[in-house]
């Protein structure tokens, strides 16, 4: 009995272990969570909620999925805030996978008229991360190593845990 409940508190403690390793990994925000990627005509708020309670970091992914007539269009934040359409590619395929490749505001609408200036849009505050960014005056191979070491370290923590459970 005794040895039953370490061993199903070994597993907590390990599955802790790699839930805090990957959590350095990057993150695929489903936009508007099981809402999906609709036309909030009930709710025009719906989409700046769905943002405001979330950090988005270079590298991570937003997954727009939709049934029905929509689109997803990356825009600036003038086009955002007029609800027009701009330059760049149209997606109109669900789904749709955007990279946060750099730091700063991204703005999205859907263009099919009205949807947009009925709250279908999505702005969004990428964070740099701090493991990527370059470094100031260390050597430019350095946080790269020190990340890596961190890994290293983890995962030999993980591994010699996982043989304490047994
Ligand atoms: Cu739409």
């Amino acid at each position: 009995m005794g040895s039953t409940m370490s061993f199903v508190w070994c597993m907590i403690a390990l599955a802790l272990a790699v839930m805090a390793t990957t959590a350095t990994a990057s993150t695929i925000h489903k936009v508007g969570d099981d809402q999906g990627w609709r036309f909030p005509k009930d709710d025009p708020s719906f989409y700046t909620r769905w943002a405001a309670n979330k950090t988005f970091i270079v590298g991570d992914k937003l997954e727009f999925i939709w049934t029905g007539t929509h689109n997803v269009v990356e825009v600036r934040k003038d086009e955002y805030g007029n609800c027009t359409e701009g330059e760049t590619p149209l997606h109109e395929l669900s789904p749709v996978t955007i990279s946060l490749g750099t730091a700063g505001s991204k703005y999205f609408i859907c263009a099919v008229v009205p949807h947009c200036s009925f709250g279908q849009k999505l702005s969004v505050i990428v964070e740099s991360d701090i493991s990527t960014m370059p470094p100031a005056s260390a050597p430019s191979s350095a946080p790269t190593s020190l990340l890596a070491n961190a890994l290293y370290a983890a995962m030999l923590t993980i591994t010699s845990m996982f043989f304490t459970c047994l």
